[in-house]
């Protein structure tokens, strides 16, 4: 029926562009944005904030009980809230990247948060939702009306990362980005497409025309007649 949010899952490794290219296609379609990685460096914040051994997870296991999370799904109005913490920056922070693979590779983390990413896409208000990660083409919506694989060089990530990052060097960036790939990879596969995932290139294409590849794919899955 017509009153079933539409969900377009789309994955793809760090530096590809999925965060933003994702936003603006929500942005663009009126549709609602969760950035599920985001969930997952808030987490992070949190058991850093505790002081928690990211080693140990059962330890890292405790903490669900006490995360009190909040993510806005509006593409316009993003915001990251950790208890009544605003940490929309904060999530973005080096020790909270490097920590963030430990706790993501935990089953019952990675089962809490899957629960919640389902539980705000079938809450969501609008016509559709565009949820973004690693897992989400595969564990958090297989069954998602577009599901789309955002890939790019090794060479163009890394470029594209350390634009963002003006305060690493170059080799920082690329060398983080290559260990948290390899870390991630390991617990979920997301480079490259599962059955059914349609692939979308960026190398090649500036930040618009990787948007309107997106919609693109979007439209034609979505047609609902
Ligand atoms: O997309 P990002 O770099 O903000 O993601 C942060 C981390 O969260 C990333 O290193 C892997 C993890 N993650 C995950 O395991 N599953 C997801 N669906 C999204 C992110």
């Amino acid at each position: 029926p017509d009153d079933v949010p539409i969900v377009v899952a789309i994955d793809g490794p760090a530096g590809s562009g999925k965060s933003s290219v994702s936003k603006a296609a929500a942005h663009r379609l009126g549709y609602a944005f969760l950035d599920t990685g985001a969930a997952y460096r808030a987490f992070a914040w949190f058991a850093l904030s505790r002081g928690v051994d990211m080693s140990d997870a059962d330890a890292v296991t405790g903490l669900l009980a006490d995360f009190d999370y909040y993510i806005g799904t509006d593409p316009d109005d993003y915001v990251v809230q950790v208890g009544d913490m605003n940490v929309t920056d904060a999530i973005r922070e080096p020790r909270v990247t490097a920590a963030v693979s430990s706790i993501a590779k935990v089953p019952a983390v990675r089962e809490h948060l899957t629960n919640l990413f389902r539980r705000i896409a079938r809450d969501v208000l609008k016509p559709g939702i565009v949820i973004e990660g690693r897992d989400i083409t595969t564990v958090v919506a297989p069954g998602a009306d577009a599901r789309i694989l955002l890939t790019a060089s090794e060479e163009a990530r890394m470029a594209r990362r350390s634009l963002e990052i003006s305060t690493q060097s170059a080799e920082t960036v690329a060398e983080q980005l290559r260990s948290r790939d390899l870390a991630d990879s390991k617990v979920v596969e997301f480079m490259s497409a599962a059955d059914g995932v349609t692939t979308v290139d960026s190398t090649h294409l500036d930040f618009e025309q990787t948007i309107d590849a997106v919609i693109d794919v979007i439209t034609t899955r979505t047609a609902r007649n």
